[in-house]
């Protein structure tokens, strides 16, 4: 993902593991690898190319950061972070205060823009600090000796990340450009060989670009990975929620979530962003119309509805059940 500064608190019943900092180094301006092991000494949870991790921040803050590495036993979990000029707590609270030693709780890896690894070839696109879970996917690729080409746009050299090991391969272009949007997607995705996925993660004028150049592409093949969600939240109200297993209902009034009502009503649900950006609070729908709001789901799973974010997304039915 990702490196998002919206508003989560550091309230959550997922399941947490307790990590140690164990190195941290500077990977290019402003942008920090930050490793962690458990104190425990025992093997993280297993993740996939694409995933991410919450770092809960000892100032209380829970933010979202992607793997560079993905491994199916690792030993540790390396995030990069960069240090984002708007931050409120987050990014700078991690340059600024987050030292080698200090013992924090992370989630387990989640997956909400994950790899193809039966493509025949894998088109991978990034923009800026979007490169970190990117990255996981090139050497996930690498090691399976799959075809693929990487475009890498960065402002200036001094922002690139494991340069060394970029310039190590003939597939890899990096495009440096004050407008990190202006790389030629069109171009790339009209060029790239038939049945390749494309994955693109970076800054919202190059998401909103690739998406434009990628609609000629069968949307099943066309994947992103978004910093923010800019959708408006579901707050209009005015419908029930049914808890099918619960037996409860709930009447959401205007101004408030379904979340927000499930927990003052003493549920304990699972969530982090609290933007429908991490699908931590992924709940199913046992019937109704979801009003969705998150950017996670995929236009297919929108339409299914076998599932909604419940932190962001409403209903356009009078009365929705979900399966808690
Ligand atoms: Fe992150 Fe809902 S809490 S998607």
């Amino acid at each position: 993902m990702m490196a998002n500064e919206g508003g989560s608190r550091s309230v959550t019943t997922e399941k947490t593991i307790t990590a140690r900092v164990v190195t941290m180094s500077l990977l290019a301006d402003s942008i920090l690898a930050i490793e962690l092991k458990r104190t425990d000494g025992a093997p993280l949870p297993p993740a996939t190319p694409g995933a991410h991790i919450d770092l809960h921040l000892q100032n209380g803050l829970i933010r979202q950061y992607s793997l560079t590495t993905a491994d199916g036993d690792p030993a540790s979990y390396i995030v990069a972070v960069k240090r984002d000029r708007a931050s409120r707590g987050g990014s700078a609270f991690v340059h600024d205060h987050l030292r080698v030693g200090d013992v924090i709780e992370i989630s387990a890896p989640r997956n909400n823009f994950p790899l193809d690894e039966d493509a025949k070839c894998s088109v991978l696109i990034a923009g800026g600090i979007g490169i970190t879970p990117i990255l996981s996917m090139m050497r996930r690729l690498r090691e399976n000796g799959a075809a693929f080409e990487l475009h890498y746009s960065c402002r200036k050299p001094t922002e690139v990340v494991y340069a060394a090991e970029l310039a190590a391969s003939k597939e890899i272009n990096v495009h440096l450009s004050q407008e990190l949007a202006t790389i030629d997607l069109q171009k790339i995705i009209a060029q790239a060989p038939p049945n390749a996925h494309f994955y693109c993660c970076g800054p919202l004028p190059m998401i909103e670009a690739f998406e434009a150049a990628a609609s000629i592409v069968d949307a099943e093949r066309v994947h992103v990975e978004r910093f923010s969600n800019n959708a408006i939240m579901a707050t209009e109200g005015g419908y029930v929620v049914k808890l099918e297993r619960d037996g409860r209902s709930f009447v959401i009034p205007q101004g408030q979530t379904i979340l927000s009502v499930l927990r003052e009503a003493g549920l304990e649900l699972s969530f982090s962003c609290e933007q429908g950006i991490c699908g931590s609070c992924e709940t199913s729908v046992v019937s109704g119309r979801p009003d969705h709001r998150d950017s996670i789901l995929t236009e297919a799973e929108r339409e299914a509805s076998a599932t909604m974010m419940i932190c962001c997304s409403g209903s356009h039915s009078d009365v929705l059940v979900l399966d808690l």
